[in-house]
This record gives structure tokens, sequence and C-alpha cells, in this order.
């Protein structure tokens, strides 16, 4: 049989609890309520962290987008794809983190490859992640020709020491997220900071989980330090689609000449980006948003059995690491029959021993939905 490992790799997956399904959401409201195969439940595992998704005003600059640009750019960017819609968003990014230069890319996991990839051209690059990193940055740095090293999690005094031991290159990038997408914590970005200055390195931090929800515009990361490269998620806290990465003049020119991922691919829909801008402007004015997170969450971590333990957070994500795959799926099915929708996150997007319920508060849960999930979950876990 051709390519007989397709069947071997799944029927291994169901042994292991780690088989994964997709499920189609029916909602059509703009509530966090999700519907599966007809039935309703409270969504904890959405990204839309500041509820902005299917927020009237941004659907409204979609219809004007796709109105006066198209919904498709119908070329890539450096054909004919780029347009007014694109430049300006770029404008108003730059202007937010009050950096030189932005480029737009179809996904976060399409702008990490590209990144990793122009930066690590030879063996002359040397990248050094967090062990945490996102699968993408990973994906990005071991499919370039960098040198790849990893540091202990937040482990400054490990990633110094990989440093100073193993290159006076002068291509040295140190890349880690700015909050974790499966703990909620989040880097040390000042220390890091500090770090990529004294040893001369550049920083890149992938703010897919900041941006939107940290600082008092939502500027995630660069709200706190000075960032040489940041890369966010338009699917997450900003609610619409694609990601956007902020650098230098220079780099923006190298990438333009030479990064595969965005010289090769079809430009954002024109129409996503005129939306994206108003979403931004929310972002950016309704600060309300994030102290609503900041509240429901604190109310949550009160609210939790004492033996239940979660990772102190500044984010809407709240991990409670549960440990073995079965269990974490057989606790996320008692949710589910009380109304809760909370995915058990599992190897291999978490390691061995160390699956959990993953909790994201966004800011249109209120404090009956916060109540009613610790309750669920104190039922369920004791
Ligand atoms: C930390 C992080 N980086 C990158 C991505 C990929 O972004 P996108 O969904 O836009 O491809 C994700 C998840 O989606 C993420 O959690």
């Amino acid at each position: 049989m051709n390519f007989d490992f397709i069947q071997h790799d799944v029927i291994e997956q169901k042994a292991k609890s780690r088989y994964r399904q997709l499920v189609c959401n029916s909602a059509t409201s703009q509530s966090n309520e999700i519907v599966i195969n007809g039935k309703s439940y409270l969504n904890f595992s959405s990204n839309d962290y500041l509820g902005l998704n299917n927020h009237i005003e941004i659907n409204k600059a979609l219809q004007e987008g796709a109105d006066k640009f198209g919904v498709c750019s119908s070329s890539s960017s450096l054909v004919t794809g780029y347009h007014y819609a694109h430049q300006a968003l770029e404008a108003d990014i730059c202007q937010w983190l009050n950096k030189p230069k932005c480029l737009l890319f179809s996904s976060g996991f399409a702008a990490n490859l590209a990144l990793f990839q122009a930066l690590g051209k030879n063996e002359e690059s040397y990248f050094y992640l967090d062990k945490l990193s996102h699968a993408s940055m990973i994906d990005g740095a071991y499919h370039s020709k960098a040198k790849v090293k990893r540091f202990n999690h937040n482990n400054i005094e490990h990633l110094t020491t990989l440093l100073t031991k193993t290159t006076k290159s002068p291509n040295k990038l140190i890349a880690s997220e700015g909050v974790f997408s499966m703990d909620g914590c989040q880097a040390k970005v000042l220390e890091l900071e500090q770090v990529a200055k004294s040893q001369q390195a550049w920083l890149y931090l992938d703010d897919a989980h900041s941006v939107g929800v940290i600082g008092d515009e939502g500027q995630g990361s660069n709200y706190f330090a000075d960032i040489d490269i940041t890369m966010a998620t338009m699917g997450k806290a900003i609610g619409t689609s694609g990601a956007f990465l902020t650098c230098s003049e220079d780099l923006h020119e190298y990438m333009v000449n030479f990064s595969r991922h965005y010289i090769y691919s079809t430009a954002i829909s024109p129409a996503i980006a005129w939306a994206t801008r108003k979403s931004i402007e929310l972002v950016k004015k309704e600060q309300w948003r994030r102290e609503k997170i900041s509240e429901l969450s604190t109310l949550f971590g009160k609210l939790l059995a004492p033996e239940i333990e979660l990772v102190s957070t500044e984010s809407s994500i709240h991990a409670i690491i549960i440990g073995d795959e079965k269990k974490a799926l057989m606790l996320s099915d008692k949710l589910k029959k009380q109304g809760i929708w909370l995915t058990a996150i599992r190897p291999p997007t978490v390691a061995v021993n160390s699956s959990r319920l993953r909790v994201t508060i966004c800011a249109n849960h209120n404090v009956k939905d916060i109540k009613y999930l610790a309750e669920c979950i104190n039922k369920a876990i004791a």
C-alpha cells in the first residue's frame, strides 16, 4: 500500500489518546457561545481575547474595504497585490508599535517561517530559541541553514551561557514568544532585551498572544522594551486574519527582496487589511477590554479550589496542568456535559505528561460565566 504510514500513524495516535478531530462551530452570534452538533457551549478555548470578532464596526469596515479594493489582492505584493489598504495598515502598525517598518503575511505561521528562513541564510547565523517556542518558530529555525540552540524556558542564565560559549559570529538572533501560548506566562522581556544588547544579538519576539492584551494600548511586548523584530498574528486579539512583522528599514528591504514566503505568496485580502485598521483603532482605545480580562482572570483564580494551581499570568491564557492525556480528555468531556467548551491540549503541542486544560478568558465573558466555569472545574477535578 502507498504511504502505509498514514494508517499506522493514525491508529497509534488514537491509542495514545492524542487523536484530533475537526468540529464545526455553527454559532452565528457575536458572543462567546459556540454551537457544535446543535448543542450550545460557553467557549473558553477561543483566542478572541478582546471579544472583537464579529464587531459591528469591524464588519462594516470589511464591507467598505471590499467595496473599495475588492476581497482579493489578486497577486503577490511585489507584482500588483499591494494596495493602499495594505500600505495604510502597515503605517498604522508602525505608528502603534513605534517601529520603522512593517510587512504583512497571510498567517503567523508563514511570517515565522519567512523570518527564520531569511535570517538563517547560512551557517554563520545562530538562532537561540526558548524551549517553549511555537511550532512555527521551531520549524522556521530548523528548516533554515542557521545553527539552532534552545535555551531552557525563560532561563536567562542558560541563554547567556549558550550565547557566550557558542560563537563569535555577529549574526545572532534570540527568539521567544512574548506570552507563551500554552502557559500564558510572559517572557522576561526586559532581561531578554538587555542580554541581546550586551551580546550584540537581535531580539525577535512572537507576540501572537501579547498584542492587544498587554500594554495600555495593547502594544504587547513593545510596551515594555525595544524589540528588534516583532511578529503578531491578526487572528487572535485583533479579531481579523493574517499577520505582521515589524522591523528595521534594512531588514524590511532584505525581506522584500529575498524572503521566499513574502515574494511568492498572494498578498492578504485588502478588505481584511482595511477591517484590521478599524480593529487596531478599537484595540488601542478600548482599554476596558484589557481591564475586563484582568478582573475576570483574578476572579477565576480566586474561585478555583486551592489544590488547583494556575500559572501566574497577565494574559488571557490560564493553564491547568493535568498531566496524563487520557485524564485531560476525560475532564474536557466532563465539562462539555456541563455546557463548557474547553479543549484538552495534549502532546506534541505540549510536553509529555503536561497535558492541560487551557482556559482563555476574554473581554466578552462575564462574572456569571466565570463563576460557572470555576464551579464546574472544581467539581470535575475534585
Ligand atoms: C505563538 C504563536 N505563533 C504563531 C502562531 C501562528 O499564527 P497564525 O494562526 O496566524 O498562523 C500561533 C497560533 O496560531 C501562535 O500561537
